[in-house]
């Protein structure tokens, strides 16, 4: 068994994974929404202290499989510095103590095996990459080579939605609580301009996009409940559109025969509906996440690291390192 470790920026979560069978023996994440909420978003230093606290209890929890354990792996880039440093320094330890091998995860890679949890992995793959760290289309042929197709120049979709729920007073993380509140809203009374219409690469940008928002937000003195509502539904229309947009020029361009949406963001369910009907119309397998292995969590960590184990790819102890940058692309 794999015992699996990710702590990138705000879940503190453990995982085992059987080797051979892909099953998930163990698995908890300790999520620090409620810490962070107060801010509008993640504040570095006290998810670091969070996690040093909450990682140890619940690897107290794991203790009996430690026998069986044949590798440690942990998220090692990117995500934040010092939140990462938590779960690297639990992998040395357990390492150094437990005499195994460490396997160190790229967390994008983690997501793009948060589809193959308990299951056998599907290769050559298209994804759509939205968290609340990056937006991205990727090409996987196995877990040793990802392309990168196209990303966001600026802001991330996940992250686009934190700011829209931050201006207006809506709590963290902003995606769940700005999608419920699209539900109740009107998308057609605040028209925002989708972003990038008239470039033809596949490229994602939503600064723009928060900046119209912004200023509709500041035209309502005294916003109602359902002026929210409406902005939300707009705002999570436009953001999708745009997605939509560069993936249909993808599709045109490559036809790919499998996609994916990977990431806390693809949880969204309206985004969900709206990839679904890009894949019908292009004839393509679409695959997804269970909805609780969408968001960081260790499980999907774990998954990754197996054909990293039985490639014998491990990373020596002084090499392993927290690293807040991607270094697959
Ligand atoms: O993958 P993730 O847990 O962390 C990163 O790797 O960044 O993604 C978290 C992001 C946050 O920005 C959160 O607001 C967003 O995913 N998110 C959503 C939804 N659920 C989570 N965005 C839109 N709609 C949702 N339902
Ligand atoms: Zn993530």
């Amino acid at each position: 068994m794999i015992l699996s470790i990710e702590s990138s920026c705000d879940d503190s979560s453990i995982a085992i994974t059987e080797i051979a069978t892909k099953a998930l023996r163990f698995h908890k994440k300790i999520s620090q929404d409620s810490e962070h909420t107060v801010y509008g978003g993640v504040v570095p230093e006290l998810a670091s202290r969070l996690h040093a606290v909450a990682l140890p209890r619940i690897l107290e929890e794991a203790r009996p499989c430690f026998s069986d354990l044949k590798a440690i792996a942990v998220t090692h880039e990117p995500g934040l510095s010092v939140t990462l440093m938590e779960g690297v320094m639990m992998a040395k330890a357990l390492a150094l103590t437990l005499k195994l091998p460490v396997i160190a995860v790229n967390h994008l890679l983690g997501h793009v095996f948060s589809l193959f949890i308990e299951k056998e992995a599907q290769f050559p793959l298209s994804i759509l990459l939205v968290s609340g760290g990056h937006t991205m289309i990727l090409e996987a042929r196995s877990a040793f080579d990802l392309k990168l197709i196209g990303r966001s120049l600026d802001d991330s979709f996940g992250e686009s939605f934190d700011k829209v729920a931050k201006m207006l007073n809506l709590g963290y993380p902003g995606g769940p609580i700005v999608e419920s509140r699209a539900k109740e809203g009107d998308s057609g009374k605040f028209a925002f301009p989708i972003p990038m219409q008239k470039t033809s690469e596949v490229v994602f940008s939503f600064s723009g996009l928060k900046n119209a928002v912004r200023l509709e937000v500041e035209k309502l003195e005294n916003p109602t409940d359902q002026d929210v509502n409406d902005i939300c539904a707009g705002f999570q229309k436009t953001a999708t559109a745009h997605l939509l947009q560069k993936c249909k020029k993808y599709f045109k361009q490559t036809h790919p025969k499998r996609f994916a949406i990977v990431g806390g963001a693809s949880a969204n369910l309206y985004l969900r509906q709206e990839i679904e009907s890009l894949c019908w119309s292009f004839n393509c397998e679409l695959l997804l996440a269970p909805l609780a292995f969408c968001s960081d969590n260790a499980a999907m960590i774990g998954r990754a690291a197996i054909p990293f184990f039985e490639n014998e790819r491990f990373t020596s102890l002084h090499q392993l390192e927290a690293s807040p940058k991607n270094s697959l692309f």
